[in-house]
């Protein structure tokens, strides 16, 4: 069994973060998204993984994540060159699939859970294809799929107009090498790409074993800033557990609940209510940081109250005493204000942005 890894595409939505950087490098809890699935596949005893990156953000993939010894796993990298679809990026990858079955996994995508039930019921019951369904609020934004009675797939629709369902085609699949032999035989869809909805499809068509499980507990798909938003604060209350102070805290400072502080990090006169992750280096004088609030590397805050947001690394924000909530702000990006306050601010601030209201 292998694993193929999406991490190519242009993270349109996530713009601007995405301008300078992969949306599977995004850190949700201070960790990459993507690592989060490699984690998953591991954990459920797959360690040859291909990774598919794109010419953009390929190299940024790579020096980040590695030939797979930090999670015990070999990581082979496949160059997509265009973004030609789902089913496109399995083709690109078939010298190293071979006729192995794999698990293919949308490199944005978060579920609760281990894969391992999903993979021993795709194993024993040998099939040719198992998908995951979930039901969603917004279905036209997903593959969906209709289902009889028994919960046997009848077909599959990429983004509907007029959807046949609630139950949206989570980002992880499983396959056999059959696979192959239906994206041979697909077309692209009206929005140019190879999708593998449709390879999916034909199987179903050519009266393969396609089989559906029904997910009970969360799924993410981070291509948006309220999607991060809340893998931010699920993954902080999965994993955040207890308190782990490595930095110094200062005798005016509060640490209160979950909080993880790393070295190097430094707070003067701060409150810090969990569960809150704080990384390396940073520096947090006058501060307030409530719940669910993620804050990266060498980040500095001045005078700030903050709670539900992202401050990704080498991000100095100064002297805003409205409550910053709901928020990411991008590497290196800056946000000075001067002391007169302004009544609400909302931010969705790109890398290396600068914004000093004076
Ligand atoms: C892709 C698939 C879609 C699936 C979704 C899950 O959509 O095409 O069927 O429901 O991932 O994340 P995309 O993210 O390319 O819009």
């Amino acid at each position: 069994m292998k694993a193929l890894i999406l991490s190519g595409g242009k993270g349109t939505r996530l713009r601007p973060l995405t301008y300078t950087g992969a949306k599977q490098l995004v850190p949700v809890a201070n960790k990459p998204i993507l690592w989060y699935g490699i984690e998953g596949i591991v954990a459920a005893g797959i360690t040859d993984i291909g990774i598919i990156i794109s010419p953009e953000t390929g190299e940024e993939v790579k020096a980040k994540t590695g030939d797979g010894e930090q999670f015990g796993a070999k990581i082979t990298y496949i160059l997509q060159e265009q973004p030609a679809g789902l089913a496109h990026a399995v083709k690109v990858a078939q010298e190293f699939l071979a006729d192995s079955p794999f698990i293919m996994y949308l490199g944005d995508n978060l579920i609760e859970g281990n894969l391992s039930l999903f993979l021993d019921r795709f194993k024993n019951q040998q099939t040719d294809a198992l998908i995951l369904l979930r039901e969603v609020a917004n279905p036209t934004a997903f593959g969906v799929a209709e289902v009889d009675v028994n919960g046997r797939v009848l077909r599959l629709v990429e983004k509907p107009k007029v959807p046949p369902s609630n139950l949206a085609l989570v980002g992880i699949y499983f396959f056999n090498s059959v696979i192959h032999d239906a994206i041979a035989n697909i077309q692209p869809s009206t929005r140019g790409e190879l999708e593998i909805t449709d390879a999916i499809q034909c199987l179903i068509n050519q009266q393969k074993k396609v089989e559906a499980c029904q997910l009970e507990g969360w799924w993410l798909d981070t291509g948006k800033k309220d999607d991060l938003l809340e893998a931010n604060r699920i993954i902080l209350d999965t994993t955040c557990l207890t308190q782990s102070v490595l930095g110094e805290v200062d005798q005016k400072s509060q640490v209160i609940g979950r909080v993880q502080i790393g070295a190097g990090t430094k707070l003067v006169n701060c409150t810090i209510r969990g569960p809150v992750i704080i990384g390396n280096d940073c520096y947090l004088e006058n501060c307030f940081v409530g719940p669910y609030s993620s804050i990266g590397n060498n980040v500095q805050l001045i005078d700030v109250e903050m709670d539900h947001s992202v401050i990704l690394q080498s991000a100095k924000v100064v002297g805003i005493h409205q409550r910053i909530v709901d928020s990411v702000i991008g590497q290196r990006a800056q946000l000075i204000v001067a002391p007169q306050r302004p009544k609400a601010l909302r931010f969705m601030i790109g890398d290396d942005s600068q914004i000093e209201l004076t």
